[in-house]
């Protein structure tokens, strides 16, 4: 160490009150962020555990995937600032950049976009599934069954130790979400699937087997295909959340993959993570009228009324979400190009945002817009049904999710994931029978 740098502190020490017990932990630094203490051997030598509900505290694995910095509004995917790859990058290029940890070179992205398009079918006894399904089925329950049900084609999925087996199920996720996102849609309005086509990019895909027919050429629109790339590159990944915990969880036992994907769609579902841009359009719905806003301000901030500002608060932004703001530009590119002029839902959103940044309730919360708060306008001016807002999200975190699941099952330290609890039930007691109880 030289003399001008400060001394990184490596050890924590916690003694236990009233008792000579004490454990030291070794404080471990990343690259970025602050330290993290070891607490392996607390239980070992200080004979406690600690209680972190929601893991707000905790880290639950060594990642080099994706990094944020919720105070200063940072978001880096491998490095990379998340608006440089939303302006510069490509969404297959950002998939390939969370899967191997560098941007690829001319070669290396020519290989990795051939895998990905050779994958793009479904396989055709698959497409049978959705006769099983309610035409109303919500498509995050289609796109559940759908993708736990993939292990039943890919039987080589379980060897799980395999390098290539694993690669070979990370390129059938990323190739079949789209297919099967938009063939949930299709079948909810009676349209026939269309098949996936292969000289097109990612997102054009996606938009081509979302909105074409078979009766009608298709038209291509740059512009929106632009805004797809980005609305997937923002969503592709973002640390320890709920559902990519879940995707380690459920891949910490060694189940195949596509259990585990299955797994971190189910935990998207909620309409505290994934499920906000379509919560945030049936409230803006609910809202109605700009008139509604102090009213429905006054409910959220009432806290017997358990009504949210959907698309505002983060666990981890207490600054800014960078996403929302590239969410934001994109959104007035989208309504400009469709000559949206006066959509009302963006004004009352605009009108939603102007008066929770100025509200003591928000700023002393710091609850700011976060990515849902413009997706789901965006979506609902490029045609998507609200139903269809999760669905998408599922279809880019996909890449994340098994970025995240590779880089746990090559990891030396991994173990099962068994958190412990604070139990606060009845003490031991004994089986009285039935008679006997009062
Ligand atoms: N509207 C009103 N009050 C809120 C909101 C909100 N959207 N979010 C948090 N608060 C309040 C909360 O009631 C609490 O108040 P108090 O201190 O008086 O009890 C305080 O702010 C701190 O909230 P918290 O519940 O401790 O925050 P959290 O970090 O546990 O929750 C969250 C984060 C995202 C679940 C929450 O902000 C929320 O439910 N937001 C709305 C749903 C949403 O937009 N989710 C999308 C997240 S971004 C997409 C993704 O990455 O999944």
């Amino acid at each position: 160490m030289s003399s001008t740098e400060a001394a990184v502190p490596r050890h924590a020490t916690i003694t236990i009150e009233g008792t000579n017990k004490s454990a030291t932990l070794p404080l471990l630094s990343g690259t970025l962020g602050p330290q993290v203490a070891d607490i392996r051997k607390l239980q070992a030598q200080a004979g406690i555990f600690t209680f972190d509900p929601g893991y707000g505290e905790t880290a639950s694995c060594e990642s080099k995937i994706t990094y944020i910095d919720g105070d200063e509004g940072v978001l880096l995917y491998r490095g990379y600032p998340i608006d440089q790859l939303a302006e510069k990058s490509t969404f297959l290029e950002v998939a390939y950049l969370l899967m191997y940890g560098d941007l690829p070179n001319n070669a290396e992205f020519e290989t990795f976009n051939r895998g990905i398009t050779m994958h793009t079918m479904l396989h055709e006894q698959i497409r049978r599934f959705w006769e099983g399904f309610r035409r109303d089925a919500h498509p995050m329950a289609v796109l559940c069954g759908v993708v736990g049900a993939m292990s039943a084609f890919y039987p080589d999925s379980i060897k799980i130790n395999d390098a290539h087996e694993r690669e070979v199920s990370a390129f059938r996720l990323i190739a079949k979400l789209p297919t099967i996102t938009a063939w949930a849609y299709k079948y909810s309005i009676g349209q026939p699937f269309m098949y996936p086509r292969n000289d097109l990019s990612y997102a054009e895909n996606f938009l081509y087997m979302m909105n074409s027919v078979p009766a009608e050429p298709y038209r291509k629109n740059p512009i929106l295909e632009r805004a797809m790339d980005r609305i997937l590159i923002l969503h592709a990944d973002h640390e320890q959340n709920a559902s990519t915990s879940t995707v380690r969880l459920a891949g910490s036992t060694g189940a195949n993959p596509f259990a585990c994907i299955a797994a971190g769609i189910a935990a998207l579902w909620g309409p505290a993570h994934g499920g906000a841009n379509e919560a945030v359009l049936k409230m803006l719905g609910e809202i109605g009228d700009k008139k509604n806003i102090p009213a429905f301000i006054s409910e959220v901030k009432d806290k017997n009324s358990h009504t949210k500002l959907m698309g505002f608060g983060h666990r981890v932004y207490k600054n800014f979400d960078p996403r929302a703001k590239i969410m934001q530009q994109t959104c007035y590119e989208v309504l400009d190009e469709l000559g949206i002029k006066n959509e009302p839902l963006l004004d009352l959103a605009m009108e939603l945002e102007k008066i929770a940044l100025d509200d003591e309730y928000f700023v002393s919360r710091k609850l700011y817009p976060n990515v849902d708060f413009y997706s789901g306008i965006i979506l609902k001016a490029m045609g998507f049904p609200t139903t269809m807002f999760t669905p998408l999200f599922a279809l880019a975190r996909t890449t994340g999710w098994i970025s995240q699941w590779m880089e746990m099952i090559e990891d030396p330290q991994q173990r099962i994931g068994r958190p412990r609890q604070l139990y606060t039930g009845a003490p031991k007691r004994d089986y009285v029978a039935i008679g006997g109880r009062e």
